[in-house]
């Protein structure tokens, strides 16, 4: 199949122009102004933009947790995603403690498989690092093309790894060219307040924020950093909320280390007030949980100076069922929310439009970097010839307003519900094949693969 997109304004990390792509099979082969070629298909994109497809390198899909399962599996979760405008995303492995990585893969590899519709890869999460585990972080980046390693320095007892075993990890990482990435939230902190709330009879989701203050993630964020100097290892901390862990990340940079920060969408819209709505407030409790407008405005600003390189969205859907479990105890409230759907769109409406972000920043954040610090670039994350066709062709003036009646999440309610956009993506590509049309997607399960990932790039 070729395709022919006329006339697109294109928009890159780096460039911004207006030129025609041709495209053969999953490959873009041609770009430049009036190409004079025939394809099986052309499409329009007069008056809108067309820039690379979404990288959400921070989802869980049908994730046990918490006594349950995030509702979104690899269809439902991937579909949803491709109708945003992401056509990658990396998920989460987690290994059983006492049980291997390869254990752990093959059980992923079962959720995703001919059920995947856009591209997908895996970080692989280390619950229990000891010798033979070592073993298998090689195998993980030298044989499957795994080579980002997610630790927790949270929820004890089933994710969490200690102090000692992080700085061995990283030494094996550092050695073989990996990455190791971070949940990094103070956990014996966390539960101590837990406990007290409890005991208390403080139960509801407002006590679920005033568990995690931010001074667990600053500290935790430093500590992290300061294993890495120690180590030489470069690291990458996930879904970043406040200002206190930023400034954690600064100080390593200022010794010239390579820390890579990701906040998520989420934390840069949204904000605590929302726990203050009784039972209501499960729909935001995560972790860590939504912070202060303080914190929105140090993570606007670290976009823009080059310390936060990526917005993902810890996508991590549970039904108000699901919820439910928490309802007299705010710490039974399974963790998460839904937004892979909504990342670009929210993206282009609170950061390009009022100004915050350049349109170019926006592709950096939602797409290139993410492709170049987990090792896909230029395949992915840019446009250029030879590189795969994953392209969003979007309209940035029409609106549009988030709801559960309308998104296609697999889950009954949104947490976005009302809110008002203005930019839609409306046809997305996926390796050349039109994934999202006219507000349908077009490709069955099975049409995502998974995408072998190559060494971090430590320029960005
Ligand atoms: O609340 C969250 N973030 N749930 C998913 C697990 C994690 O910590 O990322
Ligand atoms: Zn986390
Ligand atoms: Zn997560």
């Amino acid at each position: 199949m070729s395709i022919l997109i006329r006339n697109g304004r294109i928009v890159t990390a780096e460039s911004d122009y207006q030129a025609d792509i041709f495209i053969e099979g999953e490959y873009i082969t041609a770009i430049g102004q009036a190409l004079p070629f025939q394809a099986e298909r052309e499409i329009d994109a007069s008056g809108l933009l067309v820039f690379p497809g979404g990288i959400d390198p921070h989802v869980h899909l049908d994730m046990p947790f918490m006594g349950t399962f995030s509702s979104d599996d690899y269809t439902t979760g991937t579909k949803a995603a491709l109708h945003g405008g992401t056509t990658m995303v990396i998920d989460f492995i987690l290994q059983t403690q006492r049980d291997t990585l390869r254990s752990a893969l093959t059980t992923w590899q079962q959720k995703a498989n001919g059920k995947a519709v856009a591209d997908y890869s895996y970080h692989m999460a280390v619950t229990d690092f000891n010798d033979a585990v070592a073993k298998e972080v090689v195998q993980m980046i030298e044989e499957e093309g795994i080579t980002s390693f997610k630790t927790f320095m949270a929820y004890k007892g089933a994710l969490m790894i200690d102090d000692g075993q992080m700085v061995e990890l990283m030494k094996v990482v550092r050695e073989h060219g990996g990455l190791v990435t971070v949940h990094a939230t103070n956990g014996d902190m966390i539960d101590a307040l837990i406990a007290r709330h409890r005991a208390e009879g403080k139960l509801s989701p407002l006590y679920h924020y005033l568990s995690q203050p931010e001074v667990t993630e600053a500290e935790a964020s430093g500590r992290f950093c300061d294993m890495l100097h120690y180590t030489g290892c470069p690291g990458y901390i996930v879904h970043m909320t406040c200002e206190g862990a930023l400034n954690a990340v600064r100080k390593a940079a200022q010794r010239d280390q390579k820390v890579f920060v990701e906040t998520c969408s989420q934390y840069l819209v949204l904000d605590a007030s929302l726990y203050e709505k009784d039972f209501e407030g499960a729909k935001w409790v995560m972790s860590p949980p939504l912070r202060e407008k303080k914190d929105q405005k140090a993570l606007w600003s670290g976009i823009n100076q080059g310390l936060v390189q990526v917005v993902g969205t810890d996508h991590c859907p549970f039904k108000w069922e699901q919820k439910k479990m928490g309802e007299n105890d705010f710490s039974r409230i399974p963790n998460g929310h839904p937004a892979i759907e909504h990342r670009m769109e929210l993206m282009f409406t609170e950061g390009v439009r009022t100004g915050k972000i350049s349109l170019n920043k926006f592709v950096e954040v939602t797409s290139t970097n993410a492709a170049k610090i987990f090792g896909m670039h230029p395949r992915k994350g840019t446009i250029t010839v030879g590189g795969d066709a994953d392209l969003v062709i979007f309209n940035p003036e029409k609106k549009h307003t988030i709801s559960v009646d309308t998104h296609h999440m697999n889950v009954d309610y949104s947490a976005y519900e009302g809110w008002e956009l203005t930019g839609k993506c409306e046809t997305v590509l996926l390796r050349g094949d039109v994934a999202i049309e006219n507000g349908q997607c077009l490709l069955a399960p099975g049409s995502g693969q998974f995408i072998r990932r190559g060494k971090t790039s430590l320029i960005i």
